[in-house]
């Protein structure tokens, strides 16, 4: 059955790319299917390598070309590498993924998920700040964290995960990237990162689940989902707000990015994705940008970009501590230096929670600025 699906596909892989990789016949037979069908496909094809040992360079950031650049280099002078490993034959990668993803939903099915690599599960690491943020957050923001799956895709980082945290997942990827190695920003192993997350959840809304897509540099003081309409389709992080919501001239980051499930958001993912091909070498967050004005009408789908004086970054800080609900390292390079900017955030905050109320009024708690990004 398997062998017939796949021959069926081939015409058209072949087609479109003449020497087919895995990835792309998985990315083609996927978006022409329904959800169910793509379990038996991707235990078919996923003869990559399943264990690696040692070095991912996963991004969590799609402005943050060189910090991966960063830690996969720190990463690569302290980690051995273990021997390339025979591929295993996994029974269904997703079977696990469905498992997970029904332990962590809230009740009308929303995960809040993440994406890390082993260098992000140290201490002292990005994820230690990222958790950090949700226990001194307001609000009950720390108790969405019993609904946040951690993707990890090495299984250093795997372990790690499950060291500190309940839902982790290891991604198990079938494209082929060696994850061991450096991944130089746009390389073509980037961008295969890249459109593996950008797979990854659409295979989630084809789960049947609402996901809120969280980079780990993205910092949480109160709950973000106050400021995502019940309207919206998509509600995305503006690196640059321009004051109205629903106006697609807004600038996107997908580092923060709510997509609820439905027919019409799987057929933009498939338009997304079927996009890599059409812009081919661009990477995900600019397709997005390119196919948005003319796939927006096109599924009648409301695209809500957030307001940056709630759901912040560094690209357009928003100084009010009495609003903020999120805070990104975004326009911000080198894992070194969201790292030293992200301690002094949180330092700051630390001492805004403590502060009487008359003093937050009064607008006594200030970023330290500028420091080495924020400014
Ligand atoms: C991965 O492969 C290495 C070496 O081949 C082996 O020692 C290790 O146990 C394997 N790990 C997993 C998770 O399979
Ligand atoms: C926090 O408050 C303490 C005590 O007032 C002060 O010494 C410290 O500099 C403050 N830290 C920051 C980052 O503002």
């Amino acid at each position: 059955m398997k062998g017939g699906d796949m021959s069926s596909v081939s015409p058209l892989v072949s087609f479109v790319l003449g020497a087919a990789m895995a990835t792309v016949c998985v990315l083609f037979f996927m978006s022409a299917t329904p959800a169910r069908r793509l379990v038996d496909i991707s235990a078919f094809t996923s003869a990559a390598p399943d264990n690696l040992t040692g070095i991912a360079s996963s991004v969590s950031d799609s402005d943050s070309d060189a910090a991966v650049a960063d830690s996969a280099a720190a990463l690569a002078s302290t980690a051995t590498l273990a021997p390339a490993p025979a591929p295993v034959q996994a029974p269904s990668p997703w079977g696990d993924l469905e498992e997970v993803l029904a332990r962590a939903a809230t009740k009308d099915r929303t995960v809040i998920m993440t994406q890390i690599n082993a260098a992000w599960t140290r201490p002292g690491s990005l994820l230690d700040l990222f958790f950090e943020s949700f226990r001194t957050g307001e609000g009950g923001v720390a108790r969405l964290l019993d609904h946040l799956v951690i993707v990890t895709m090495d299984p250093a980082a795997y372990e790690g995960c499950k060291a500190v945290h309940r839902h982790c997942y290891f991604l198990r990827t079938s494209n082929g990237v060696d994850y061991r190695s450096e991944k130089m920003f746009m390389s073509k192993d980037y961008l295969e990162m890249m459109w593996g997350r950008n797979r990854f959840q659409q295979t989630v809304l084809e789960l049947g689940y609402n996901f809120l897509f969280t980079d780990v540099d993205v910092m949480w003081f109160r709950d973000p989902f106050r400021h995502i309409s019940m309207a919206a389709d998509i509600a995305i992080s503006s690196d640059v707000y321009i004051g109205d919501p629903y106006s697609l001239r807004n600038f996107p980051n997908g580092g923060f990015l709510f997509v609820r499930s439905s027919a019409k958001t799987i057929d933009f993912y498939r338009a997304w994705q079927q996009g890599r091909w059409r812009f081919l070498g661009k990477h995900e967050q600019d397709v997005f940008n390119l196919i948005k004005h003319e796939m927006a009408p096109k599924l009648d789908l409301a695209i809500q970009f957030l307001d940056t004086a709630y759901i912040s970054g560094f690209c357009q800080l928003s100084k009010d501590l009495n609003k903020i609900c999120t805070l990104h390292a975004n326009c911000c390079v080198g894992l070194g230096a969201k790292l030293h900017d992200l301690r002094g955030v949180l330092d700051v905050w630390r001492n805004y929670t403590a502060g009487t109320p008359d003093e937050r009024r009064a607008g006594k708690f200030q970023w330290k600025l500028p420091g080495i990004c924020i400014h």
